[in-house]
């Protein structure tokens, strides 16, 4: 097994990574929960047949009196009207503030049990079991959960740590391959940010058997990234904005396809390329740096390099980031492959220099 210290003082917290672990959660919940009896188990349409039944006896035998609260798989259960049913559930269930809410599933059983867990009873304990790629190498990891608004997607939230990850990498093999992909721009976004050796780690093992061979690492990898980001900005206020590297367009393109044409990896994958190729234009990364290599590696993952995208919709997605205010923004480019480089423009200017990168 592997394990990561997150160092957030009060709020510090494991990640274990074990083929098997969820057989085993049990025991590893008693340990951080020792006051729990009960544990209010949220999951979705499609990982409840697959993983709750090697979850919930284990949990059982350990001692918990637990239930299973089951979502519609999709973005679309991330709304206010499926927090306010879990929170009544939550209730019905007789929780109390020393429970916990676990989540298993991917991001968005993730972020709505965390946003759950994070306000009732002005905040319960929360656990993350991730069971898809982005999942695990991101949002269970770092306390942003959220759920989505009419305005907008994560527009509503709260920085609530979880006190315990499990990953049992075993439960990507059920991913469909394109889910799978999804997460592979997260894991290539890490060695571009932060980590040249792992970029040609990943340019070695480019398919998703080869990464599988070595799942653990990866996991182990990416976690780690995260963890020195979310330990030195866990509420997000400066360093934790290089892990938007090319989210920033990736949202332009998301917006494009009304959320539905490119799922968030597709759209992460050919942001990522126009923001190595923003970095080029402006002299911010050194010359030939990467471009080959990452679009050979996007492509061996299925993910597209270029998303057609009209002059508004950009316009509305840097314009409305949330993360920017004022007449700048800051976007994420890379000095190097494997160092990400904040860089402040102008709105206007940027947009005007994104426009030919883009072929819109
Ligand atoms: P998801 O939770 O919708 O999962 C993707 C699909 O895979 C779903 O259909 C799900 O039912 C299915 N699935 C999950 N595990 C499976 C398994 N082991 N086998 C087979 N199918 C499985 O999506 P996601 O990509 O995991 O997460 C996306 C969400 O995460 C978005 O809502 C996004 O906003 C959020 N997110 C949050 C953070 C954060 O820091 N909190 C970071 C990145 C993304
Ligand atoms: N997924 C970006 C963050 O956690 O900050």
């Amino acid at each position: 097994m592997k394990t990561l210290h997150i160092d957030l003082g009060e709020r510090s917290y494991d990640i274990r990574i074990a083929s098997g672990l969820l057989d085993r959660a049990g025991e590893e919940l008693k340990t951080v929960c020792p006051k729990a009896k009960r544990l209010a188990v949220v999951t979705d349409s499609n990982v409840m047949p697959l993983y709750a039944h090697r979850l919930i006896p284990g949990l059982e035998q350990a001692g918990f009196e637990t239930a299973l609260f089951e979502i519609p798989a999709g973005e679309k259960s991330k709304n206010a009207e499926r927090l306010a049913w879990l929170w009544e559930n939550l209730m019905d269930f007789g929780l109390t503030r020393t429970d916990a809410v676990v989540a298993l599933g991917g991001g968005v059983v993730g972020d709505l049990a965390g946003f759950a867990a994070a306000t009732v009873l002005r905040g319960v304990d929360f656990i993350q079991i991730p069971t898809t790629l982005l999942a695990q190498v991101d949002s269970s990891v770092g306390g942003k959960v959220a759920i989505d608004l009419a305005h907008g997607k994560n527009l509503a939230g709260a920085f609530w740590q979880p006190k315990l990850v499990l990953m049992d990498p075993d439960t990507l093999n059920t991913l469909p391959d394109k889910t799978f992909s999804d997460g592979m721009a997260e894991v290539i976004k890490y060695g571009c940010i932060a980590d040249r050796d792992f970029f040609d780690f990943l340019s070695a093992h480019p398919s998703r058997a080869e990464i599988m061979a070595h799942i653990e690492h990866v996991l182990y990898t990416c976690c780690d990234i995260k963890r020195s980001v979310v330990e030195s900005d866990e509420r997000d206020t400066g360093a934790r904005m290089i892990l938007n590297f090319g989210h920033t367009v990736g949202h332009a393109f998301e917006l494009a396809g009304h959320y539905e044409q490119w799922t968030h990896g597709q759209a992460v994958a050919a942001g990522m390329c126009a923001a190595l190729r923003l970095g080029l234009a402006l002299g911010v990364t050194e010359s030939g740096e990467g471009m080959e290599e990452l679009t050979n590696l996007l492509q061996a993952f299925g993910l597209p390099l270029h998303i057609s995208c009209p002059r508004e919709v950009l316009e509305q997605a840097v314009g409305l980031d949330k993360k920017n205010t004022g007449s700048q923004i800051t976007v994420i480019l890379l000095k190097e492959m494997g160092k990400a480089q904040p860089v402040k423009l102008e709105r206007e200017g940027l947009l005007r220099d994104l426009e030919p990168l883009l072929g819109s």
